[in-house]
């Protein structure tokens, strides 16, 4: 007797339009909508550059790596996703300013929780006895440049040596960080050394990835804020200092325009300077950090 053979999908296309057909029944729509872009655009991808097998397993054995290199205190994984562009790309869609207001940018794998908070002027950088001394002072202003009192900006660095207080091995101690809470007028001013440029932790998978891709593992120096106050969208953000030679080729390309500010060097202490306990020579860097109001809650009652 004869046997009905049935014939499958044999051919490349045929394997990408039954891996998607397979997704289509996915329940949630945003997850649906999600798998299917990622599996049509891997499928492109892979057929576009013609991927061998040993680039395949290369690939995995790569992510298989990131994945290892990860700990509490070491993201791999965000590194790849920020040396790949990809979180700025994400940043930019999520994070869509009207005019006017503080921009984003990356928030990094470098923050921690439980920074002190420290009144105007505090010192976060008492044991960087290498750093030239800083003064960032600003408001935090609405939209409609109305100060916003009580916001707090949550700030943390790299040390003069380009380094953050997590990347010690031997002291859990916080250092470079601390929390500022605007006053009526809005200001704020957070002491701290001149931010420096430094590189992303280049000893693992990424750093081996931008090695082979002939990329450098530089950021520009900066400084890194979290601004945030009732009623306002937070912001995540960095001031760069506006004459590093690095911000045109930022790592992750993290720099935006409005973020670059100058670190003004003063010779001699002014009244600032006095009022705070900085001795010259010392830098100060004005910036006002404005917030868009935050979305009111889905189904809300206006
Ligand atoms: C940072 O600025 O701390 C950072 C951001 C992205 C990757 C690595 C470091
Ligand atoms: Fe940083």
């Amino acid at each position: 007797m004869a046997v009905t053979v049935k014939r499958r999908s044999t051919t490349e296309d045929d394997i990408t339009a039954e891996a998607l057909r397979r997704i289509e029944g996915t329940p949630d729509p945003r997850l649906r909508r999600v798998m299917l872009g990622l599996v049509k655009h891997l499928h492109a991808f892979v057929k576009e550059v013609e991927l061998t097998e040993s680039e395949w397993f290369e690939g995995i054995k790569f992510l298989t790596a990131t994945g290892q290199k990860c700990t509490d205190i070491r993201q791999e994984f965000i590194l790849l996703s920020d040396t790949l562009g990809v979180s700025m790309v994400v940043d930019l869609i999520n994070h869509r300013k009207p005019e006017g207001a503080t921009e984003s940018t990356v928030f990094g794998p470098f923050h921690r929780d439980g920074a002190p908070e420290m009144a105007a002027g505090g010192n976060i950088a008492p044991k960087d006895q290498k750093g030239l001394p800083t003064l960032i002072r600003g408001r935090v202003l609405d939209l409609e440049g109305r100060p916003i009192a009580g916001a707090i900006l949550d700030v943390w660095q790299a040390d003069s040596h380009g380094l953050y207080d997590s990347q010690n091995p031997n002291s859990e101690e916080l250092h470079m960080r601390g929390k500022f809470r605007t006053d009526k007028d809005g200001g704020f001013v957070v002491r701290t050394t001149l931010p420096v440029a430094y590189t992303i932790p280049t000893d693992g998978p990424v750093g081996d990835m931008l090695k082979a891709t002939g990329r450098h593992p530089w950021r520009p120096a900066h400084t890194h804020f979290v601004v945030s106050a009732p009623g306002f969208e937070p912001v995540t953000t960095h001031l760069f200092e506006s004459t590093d030679k690095y911000l045109d080729s930022d790592t992750v390309f993290g720099v935006k325009d409005s973020l670059i500010c100058e670190f003004a060097r003063h010779e001699t202490a002014d009244a600032a300077a006095k009022q705070f306990g900085v001795a010259a020579p010392y830098y100060t860097a004005d910036f006002d950090f404005v917030l868009k109001p935050a979305m009111a809650p889905a189904g809300a009652v206006r």
